[in-house]
């Protein structure tokens, strides 16, 4: 594939431009298959971008696995963030251990508890944050671009892989022999927490796994925000 060759050299140009212009620059890393593509050209090109992941404490088993395949695979370790203990147990006194089903209020107390407050400390003094979001991946990532101002965060957010497809992702990471989640041979394409992730039917949305008992427009832990605040610059 000529053109998925090129496309991953203008990432790898983009990420030594952000490693440069923008350092310290982070890489916020969920090992989904789109991250595993950036994680593979961010190593290998041996870029200065530190990779982390956010363990919520939550995630599957399967998650796990491919944090420690892609650590051995690679000879490289991933920063780990967990959340604050005191805003998980109160949260799980106040909702209950699975208190995120009972309504989206509890879903983004617990969402910001495990992901959105440990991301905030990841951030803390960086000057980019990079992301593996995709604008097909859901209606609320349609306007998605690759470079923006986080005006919530404070720093700039990259998101390389925006304009890629599904197919381009699981191009790269075969051609590659990138190691992925086994999850997503499993009719999982999105996979984030155990209890919050679902398989997907034939013909369903890329997306319809995630709180599978909430509609898309509110199918967003915080990491990303969706209410304006991030602000558009447009790519020269
Ligand atoms: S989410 O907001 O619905 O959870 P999604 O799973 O699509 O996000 O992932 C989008 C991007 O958010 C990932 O490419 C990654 O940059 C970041 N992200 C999501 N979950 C994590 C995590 N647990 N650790 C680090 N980054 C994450
Ligand atoms: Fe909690 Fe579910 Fe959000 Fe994970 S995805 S932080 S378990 S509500």
């Amino acid at each position: 594939m000529p053109e998925l060759a090129e496309k991953s050299a203008q990432v790898v140009a983009l990420l030594q431009k952000i490693a440069a212009d923008y350092a310290p620059a982070v890489f916020a890393n969920s090992l989904g298959a789109e991250d595993m593509v950036l994680t593979d050209l961010i190593w290998r090109n041996a870029i200065d971008i530190e990779i982390f992941s956010l363990d919520t404490g939550r995630l599957p088993g399967e998650t796990y696995d491919v944090m420690a395949a892609a650590e051995k695979h690679y000879g490289r370790k991933l920063t780990v963030f967990f959340p604050q203990h005191a805003e998980v147990e109160a949260f799980i006194r106040s909702s209950g251990i699975n208190g995120f089903y009972d309504s989206i209020e509890a879903r983004k107390a617990c969402c910001h508890a495990r992901k959105v407050e440990p991301l905030k400390r990841a951030l803390t003094g960086r000057r980019a944050w990079v992301t593996g979001l995709r604008a097909s991946q859901a209606a609320t990532r349609g306007e998605l671009d690759v470079i923006a101002f986080d005006a919530g965060n404070g720093l700039h957010k990259i998101s390389p892989l925006a304009d890629w497809s599904e197919e381009e992702v699981w191009g790269y990471l075969r051609a590659n022999g990138v190691p992925y989640n086994a999850l997503h041979d499993k009719a999982y394409p999105s996979i984030g927490c155990a209890p919050c992730t679902r398989a997907i039917q034939p013909g369903e949305d890329v997306r319809a796994g995630r709180w599978w008992w909430e509609t898309p427009e509110t199918k967003e832990c915080g990491l990303h925000m969706v209410d304006g605040r991030l602000q558009r610059i447009k790519a020269s």
